[in-house]
């Protein structure tokens, strides 16, 4: 796994590209999640010290292979349009969740909701997160550069 790896836009990944590091996550809130096996023991010290704090976190969406990044977009560009989809899930081979480093968070078995961005444990995950190694990937204020809307939930 190079962990260095940069994937967005302009850098992306064939439909061939998939990680041998994948492992269940074993996510309270949803079933058949996989993630590199680094990230995951990183993100396993991330949510035990987040628990101690009284924040349950988990993963909604970890590792997605090439074609159902592909279905998703799909699905949103057809009910949505372009110019909303674009801003909002990567084109396939343009995800970090194929990379099997990234993934989104949420403190319930909901799936992603921008109104995480006003809970505690948002708070505590932005403070706290890069100690494990991890990144908030689409900031606030920041998708001139990035090229997506603010995602509290999506770290890499
Ligand atoms: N929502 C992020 C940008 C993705 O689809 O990878
Ligand atoms: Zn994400």
């Amino acid at each position: 796994m190079d962990y260095s790896i940069l994937v967005n836009k302009d850098n992306p990944l064939s439909r061939a590209y998939i990680p041998n590091t994948l492992e269940n996550a074993h996510s309270e809130y949803k079933e058949n999640i996989l993630l590199d096996n680094k990230a995951l023991e990183a993100f396993q010290e991330l949510k035990r010290e987040a628990l101690r704090y009284g924040y349950h976190i988990d993963i909604v969406s970890g590792y997605r292979d090439y074609d159902y990044q592909e279905k998703i977009y799909n699905k949103l560009l057809e009910e949505k349009g372009f110019t909303y989809a674009i801003t909002r899930i990567a084109s396939p081979g343009k995800s970090e969740h194929q990379t099997g480093l990234a993934f989104d968070l949420n403190d319930s078995k909901t799936s992603v909701r921008d109104s995480f961005e006003f809970t505690d444990a948002y708070k505590w995950l932005k403070e706290n997160a890069y100690k494990y190694g991890f990144i908030l990937r689409y900031p606030k204020g920041k998708s001139d550069i990035t090229g997506y809307k603010f995602e509290p939930w999506h770290y890499r």
